[in-house]
């Protein structure tokens, strides 16, 4: 499967954030993370609608949000025409995941369902074959710079090895603490869209990504 990095935006300087958006894209990025939060699912609170409809008008990285909001069937609409080309609502936030990845696909994107740690990949099979991606947390979400949990990567590579058994293709994102360091481990347990906010945006957003997406053509 195909390797994307998607840096999260979460942890770029916003005073700059054009500028930022411009280094991961000639570091050679092909997705962009937009970490969305309501102080509900999650403690904190991000951003929204606006940032999402800058960042359209002026990128062509696909943008990959990540909805950390409580019934993110009431924004999905909005979302969608101001720009998200991917969008990941998290199975715990809602009790409707069906009518839901309806409602996505009918607004023409693609759909993503995201689990916390504490959730089994069990819960995500009556899914697999109605959805792009699956997003499996390494850390709880909430907060970018964490250390990711060795305990989740487990997760992705049953995760991985029984889709596989199953004869199912789908992509798997891994968001929370991936760092230079980690990442060959990351994509050796099978995750194929990688997330990196802190590890991207903490020093010369540019280089960083040049160098995560190096590696992972190499581990392709
Ligand atoms: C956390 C967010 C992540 C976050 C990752 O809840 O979903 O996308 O930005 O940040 P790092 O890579 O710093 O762990
Ligand atoms: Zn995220």
């Amino acid at each position: 499967m195909k390797n994307y990095l998607s840096p999260s935006i979460l942890a770029a300087d916003f005073w700059d954030l054009g500028e930022q958006v411009r280094a991961v894209e000639r570091g050679g990025a092909s997705y962009l993370h937009v970490d969305v939060m309501d102080g509900v699912f999650v403690p904190s609170i991000s951003f929204g609608m606006p940032i999402l409809e800058a960042l359209k008008r002026k990128t062509t990285l696909l943008l990959d949000v990540h909805l950390m909001i409580m019934e993110p069937e009431r924004y999905v609409e909005t979302l969608a025409t101001l720009g998200a080309d991917l969008i990941t609502f998290h199975l715990e936030a809602t009790k409707k995941p069906l009518e839901l990845i309806q409602k996505i696909r009918s607004l023409g994107k693609k759909v993503g369902i995201a689990i916390k740690p504490a959730t089994p990949t069990s819960a995500l099979e009556p899914f697999l074959q109605l959805v792009d991606m699956v997003l499996i947390m390494t850390v709880e979400p909430g907060f970018g710079g964490q250390s990711l949990m060795p305990e989740c990567l487990e997760k992705v590579r049953e995760f991985r090895k029984r889709t596989q058994e199953m004869g199912i293709e789908i992509d798997v994102e891994v968001d929370g603490g991936v760092k230079e360091g980690n990442l060959e481990k990351v994509l050796e347990a099978g995750a194929n869209v990688i997330v990196a906010g802190s590890a991207v945006f903490g020093s010369n957003p540019e280089e960083r990504t040049r160098i995560f997406v190096d590696k992972m053509q190499m581990e392709e």
